[in-house]
């Protein structure tokens, strides 16, 4: 499997930590940035995403200070459906349930030792399909027309 791991200034270290981590067992890539000079973390959860539309990558790792503001500019991307997690049991169930394809994750909420076990459980897990696919499906097409995913499907009378 092909991950693209990305981070802004603030992350930098715990990229460093989980492609250590993670390089001996998949395909990783390094999508930057490399230094602590201050970014914005949209640039790189965008570099990320459209690798994944390119099928550059089967899963992208997106890391900031909480994980909210890469969460937040990958989910506005074509295809992607991306977590925010701070412990593994949600990354389980976001792959078990979600089929998320972005893992985003603090490193000013987590430290590095948690991130690899959040990133190994989520990494390791497969989408259980089914009605939970069903339910994804409907989201997606609603994006891909520019529709409000929250709007409901039939008219309620
Ligand atoms: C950068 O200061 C910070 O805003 C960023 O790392 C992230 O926490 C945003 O969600």
């Amino acid at each position: 499997m092909k991950v693209a791991i990305g981070s802004d200034h603030i992350a930098v270290d715990l990229k460093a930590s989980l492609i250590q981590h993670l390089k001996d067992r998949y395909d990783v890539v390094d999508a930057g940035t490399d230094s602590g000079q201050r970014i914005d973390y949209q640039d790189v959860a965008w570099k990320v995403t459209q690798m994944h539309a390119a099928g550059q990558c089967d899963r992208g790792i997106l890391l900031c200070g909480t994980g909210v503001g890469m969460s937040l500019a990958a989910n506005a991307a074509a295809g992607i459906r991306a977590v925010v997690c701070s412990e593994p049991y949600t990354a389980r169930m976001s792959r078990l349930h979600n089929d998320t394809n972005v893992l985003c994750m603090g490193s000013r909420v987590i430290g590095h030792e948690l991130a690899k076990m959040i990133a190994d459980v989520w990494l390791e897990t497969a989408f259980e399909g089914g009605r939970h696919k069903t339910r994804i499906d409907a989201i997606m097409e609603r994006r891909q027309h520019g529709e409000d995913p929250a709007a409901p499907r039939q008219a309620v009378e």
